[in-house]
């Protein structure tokens, strides 16, 4: 089994586990923060209770209770969330490490963007992997964050940061896929390196007969709605190198912010409902941005369509066996491809006729091939296009 094979494997099973955990990871977190926003003033004499909720759930009856700062002692057996997080990112980065560094010239470079050497690229990368962390704790420590509205400016302005400068070093892709590698990866670090560390301390001090330092608590809520709001724009940028639309544009980096402000503001309505609100605005508003985004990213017109010569099936197999098939292939000729990518193959009539629409997006928008790394010519890519607009004829 050659190792391209194996890659392709390992994709597939890092993959699903990031699903899996991701789904589990962000579940939860949705869950504490809709728990937290819903509790009803408790009934019962306990002083240190402060919230509770009744709630059912298959086929049975749930009473919680949250204790401000911590119980009178600490339960026997107390259940800590953060492996979904870990696991996510363990996962998540690996599958990062597999695909965007292993293969650094196809999806992390763009000669057009920037051409560097594909290991230059993968420091760039781990460097804003850990810089974003770094500089997000920072700006979290300093005083700023005592001011909601300055914290608040501080976070987007860096991800405006994040985004304009991964988007004019990295391929669009490769961009998008970095921003939100660094914000799961500043997601994760808050459960890691706050949120379990300060529920440690407090653990501690219940054991040495002390009351907990309610600053720890705090600190943990903190990072933890940071982390609600960042949930729906990474999941976003996750699913986004199947867009190619979004991330192929000039202005992909303000698209980026574009796409995460929506996303943020569908969360804020979430949250806003949790408290028995209906801002109707928010949705109306992430409406109004992708509603634009689609105007703004609508295909351009091809008026150079218009004398082109449609070319012959013949002329459109050649072009697709230098640009296309050494990858989209029943046997790939390109290093590192083991199986024709997505099961899209390009080398008969037939398969050229099947794909057509699909190759039609890959071209024009120019995700196709990878980084342009066998040089396709943009008359090359006319001649592609002209033949699909003419409805791929089969001769
Ligand atoms: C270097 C290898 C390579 C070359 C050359 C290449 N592709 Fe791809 N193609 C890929 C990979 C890898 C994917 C899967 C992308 C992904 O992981 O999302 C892909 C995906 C696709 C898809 C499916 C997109 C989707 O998300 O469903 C189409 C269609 C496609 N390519 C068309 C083309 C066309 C047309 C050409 C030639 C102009 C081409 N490709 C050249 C590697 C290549």
């Amino acid at each position: 089994m050659d190792l391209a094979y194996l890659a392709e494997w390992a994709n597939l099973l890092i993959r699903w586990l990031h699903l899996v955990a991701g789904i589990a990871w962000i579940g939860t977190s949705f869950y504490f923060i809709g728990l937290d926003n819903q509790l009803d003033p408790p009934r019962d004499g306990n002083p240190r209770v402060t919230g509770e909720q009744w709630s059912i759930h298959g086929g049975g009856f749930y009473h919680k209770q949250k204790y401000a700062v911590a119980p009178e002692r600490l339960p026997e057996k107390l259940h800590w969330f953060k492996w979904e997080a870990y696991w996510t990112w363990i996962s998540g980065f690996s599958l990062f490490v597999l695909i965007y560094w292993g293969s650094a010239s196809t999806y992390l470079v763009d000669p057009q963007v920037l051409d560097m050497a594909p290991w230059v690229a993968v420091l760039v990368s781990a460097a804003m992997l850990a810089g974003g962390w770094v500089v997000y704790d920072l700006i979290c420590r300093s005083t700023w964050a005592e001011d909601e509205t300055k914290l608040s400016i501080a976070m987007v302005g860096l991800l405006v940061v994040a985004a304009f400068v991964a988007c004019h070093l990295f391929s669009g892709r490769g961009a998008f896929l970095q921003v939100g590698a660094m914000t799961g990866t500043i997601m994760v670090a808050n459960v890691a390196m706050v949120i379990m560390p300060g529920q440690k301390k407090m653990v501690a001090a219940m054991q040495a007969g002390q009351e907990p330092d309610p600053k720890y608590g705090r600190w943990g809520k903190q990072r933890s709605v940071h982390n609600t709001y960042l949930t729906l724009p990474v999941l976003f940028l996750m699913i986004s190198p199947h867009y190619p639309m979004t991330w192929s544009h000039p202005f992909n980096w303000v698209i980026l912010l574009a796409v995460a402000l929506a996303g943020a503001l569908v969360r804020q309505y979430f949250v806003s409902r949790q408290f028995g609100r209906n801002p109707i605005i928010l949705p109306a508003a992430a409406t109004a941005v992708v509603v634009g985004l689609m105007v703004v990213l609508r295909p351009a017109p091809a008026p150079s369509l218009a004398g082109v010569e449609v070319p012959t099936m013949a002329e459109v197999q050649a072009i697709s066996a230098n640009h296309c098939a050494g990858c989209h292939a029943a046997r790939p000729t390109f290093e590192g491809i083991a199986v024709a990518p997505k099961g899209v193959m390009l080398e008969t009539p037939q398969q050229l006729r099947r794909w057509a629409q699909a190759m039609r997006q890959q071209v024009q928008t120019e995700a196709m091939p990878p980084g342009n790394l066998t040089e396709m010519t943009a008359e090359e890519r006319t001649k592609i296009l002209a033949w699909i607009a003419a409805g791929a004829p089969a001769q």
